[in-house]
């Protein structure tokens, strides 16, 4: 499994329900990647998206311990481990957990690689991603040109688990 995240220096990646900063660049990687797979995430992450609509062109697999929850286009999941039952279905590589940060952290453990885009910039936040530098279990695998979006420089960076 895979985890695609934008983070800041700090891995920082939301404040008040909402992302630290929106750069096309980053859209399009993240679209261009998960087009096609599958796509985990919990339920306030799904609050964030358009019209609090499933990805479309992706499966997606929504956590949520509200039973009565029903989302038209996704499959919703109670726990961690019916997300696995159900996530079991697919190739591996092929399924993206995608936030927010209560899902990135309990899915942690069944990640074997990151797709960081990493943001040069600290940002007032109050959700974060593990910091993967500190983590002896990861190492990073590849790093991308700098790119900038205005003045805010970020980077594509593959981590891998060791
Ligand atoms: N920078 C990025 O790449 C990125 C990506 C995604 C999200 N974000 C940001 O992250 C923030 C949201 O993260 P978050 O941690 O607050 O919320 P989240 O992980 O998106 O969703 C949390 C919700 O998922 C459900 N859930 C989590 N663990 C569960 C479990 N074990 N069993 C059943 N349900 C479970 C619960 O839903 P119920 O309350 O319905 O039970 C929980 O309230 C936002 O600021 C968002 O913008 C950033």
């Amino acid at each position: 499994m895979k985890a695609i995240v934008a983070a800041d220096r700090n891995w920082a990646i939301g404040y008040q329900g909402g992302l630290l900063v929106s750069i096309p660049g980053d859209h399009r990687m993240f679209r261009k990647e998960t087009l096609n797979k599958v796509v985990v995430y919990g339920r306030k992450t799904l609050e964030t998206f358009p019209l609090s609509q499933p990805l479309e062109k992706r499966t997606n697999i929504i956590l949520s311990t509200n039973r009565s929850l029903s989302v038209k286009g996704a499959v919703v999941v109670h726990s961690i481990e019916e997300l696995l039952d159900e996530a079991r279905q697919y190739d591996t590589d092929d399924v993206y957990v995608i936030g927010g940060a209560a899902v990135y952290r309990q899915m942690l453990p069944y990640i074997d690689t990151a797709i960081v885009t990493k943001v040069d910039y600290e940002y007032h936040a109050d959700v974060w991603f593990p910091n993967l530098d500190r983590d002896p279990d990861w190492v990073m695998a590849g790093e991308g040109e700098e790119q900038t979006y205005f003045d805010v420089p970020y980077t594509f960076v593959t981590y891998k688990r060791k």
